[in-house]
């Protein structure tokens, strides 16, 4: 550190000690030469720090001045411009008068920006030609000073542009959808969210968690090995028996599945495909029980659960599953349909009517179930025609559950 010169006037003191600091400041070579020491000074003058500040305005923007720490933080930046907080200090070497004389001729606060830009230049810009001692009796540069660093200062790095993300529609917004799942009106809350495929895509996306896959009372429920129907031993409320279709079974269906069934035995006869019965639909909890347990005796447990759902976890349970048959004349078997007019025309034109085959041939690691073209699950005709149209063959794959091939 230089001492003070005895000689020099107060004044002159207080300047030689401005510019030695303002000169540590921006990293120039310290002025070994002051007028104090009787040698020759070249104060920078005006024109070469415009100079200098024209050269750091006219960077490209991206471009980081040289020095600019363009890996820190934009919060950090202002820290990190270690010559203010020296220049401050000169500042406050200078005389009050001094200083009252600079900061009324720091004029406005555009003077302020140009004289940080100077800084910047000074550092940034002109480091070869830096090697002079630069003076503060520059009104620009002290009204930066003065002013204080800005909130961000402008680094000509690129600012990050933040912009708001539009929200996923959701058809649990929309109150015409939430209001029919309120009603339990299905069919209207498909059409609510714009059709079975739209419905399904915003079920699998996860983006539709008013919706229930495990509500028992809905068409869409989906009930397999890992999802067993809630509560256990639920019974469907409008079950009724199907108009016009043979039943080998005092077996009903829930309305909905009923009345499909009649329009499809119907539509299969008028096509000339032959007559379609049925053997069981619902089937209640202790009916299931039973199904089952004679399942078991027969080929055992591993058997049993390949063809046989367990009580609580049989599509039947809910009303909305039902095993056709053949029938010319007399009924054929369960067995009998994959090969039969009747199973051909089902397999084309089921899903029109709302069904879908639900456990399809060689889907077992998914379905859990050896195929069984006998039963034909209703899920209604919107989705059925997403179903059909989207190529699904598991119920799982069609809302995106996981596989269900064991218990
Ligand atoms: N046969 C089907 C898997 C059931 O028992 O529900
Ligand atoms: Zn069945």
């Amino acid at each position: 550190m230089t001492s003070p010169d005895p000689e020099l006037s107060p004044r002159r003191a207080a300047r030689a000690e401005a510019e030695r600091l303002a000169t540590a400041a921006l990293s120039l070579p310290a002025a070994t030469s002051s007028p104090a020491e009787g040698a020759p000074v070249e104060p920078v003058t005006r024109r070469q720090l415009r100079a200098a500040a024209t050269g750091a305005i006219a960077m490209q923007p991206g471009a980081a001045p040289a020095r600019a720490d363009a890996s820190a933080p934009v919060g950090e930046r202002s820290e990190r411009s270690g010559p203010l907080s020296s220049v401050r200090a000169a500042l406050a070497a200078l005389p009050a008068r001094r200083r009252r004389r600079l900061a009324i001729t720091a004029g406005c606060a555009v003077a302020a920006v140009g004289g940080l830009l100077l800084i910047i230049g000074a550092v940034a810009g002109s480091g070869a030609d830096a090697t002079a001692s630069a003076t503060v009796d520059d009104s620009a540069l002290t009204a930066a000073v003065a002013a204080g660093p800005p909130a961000v200062p402008d680094t000509g790095l690129p600012v990050p542009e933040v912009s708001a993300v539009a929200a996923t529609a959701t058809p649990c917004d929309d109150p015409a959808f939430t209001a029919a799942l309120a009603a339990g009106d299905d069919t209207a809350a498909i059409a609510a969210a714009g059709g079975g495929s739209a419905f399904r895509a915003a079920v699998a996306s996860g983006i539709a968690p008013c919706v229930s896959l495990s509500d028992p009372d809905r068409e869409w429920v989906v009930v397999n090995k890992k999802r067993p129907l809630d509560p256990i031993d639920y019974r469907a409320g409008d079950l009724i028996m199907p108009q016009n279709v043979r039943a080998l079974e005092d077996s009903a269906l829930r309305a909905a599945a009923a009345n499909a069934l009649t329009a499809m035995v119907k539509a299969a006869s008028e096509a000339g495909a032959g007559e379609i019965g049925y053997l069981s639909a619902f089937r209640s909890y202790s009916t299931q029980q039973s199904t089952y347990a004679g399942r078991v005796a027969v080929g055992g447990v591993a058997e049993a659960d390949r063809e046989s759902a367990r009580a609580g976890y049989s599509e039947h349970q809910s009303g909305l599953a039902v095993d056709i048959v053949p029938c010319t004349g007399s009924c054929g078997t369960l067995d009998d349909v994959a090969a039969s007019p009747q199973g051909a025309w089902v397999r084309e034109h089921a899903w029109e009517f709302g069904f879908i085959t639900r456990y399809a041939e060689g889907r077992e690691s998914v379905s859990g179930y050896e195929p069984e073209a006998w039963h034909q699950r209703y899920i209604g005709p919107e989705l059925a025609r997403a179903y059909h149209e989207g190529g699904y063959t598991t119920l799982e794959e069609f809302f995106g559950l996981p596989a269900a091939p064991t218990y």
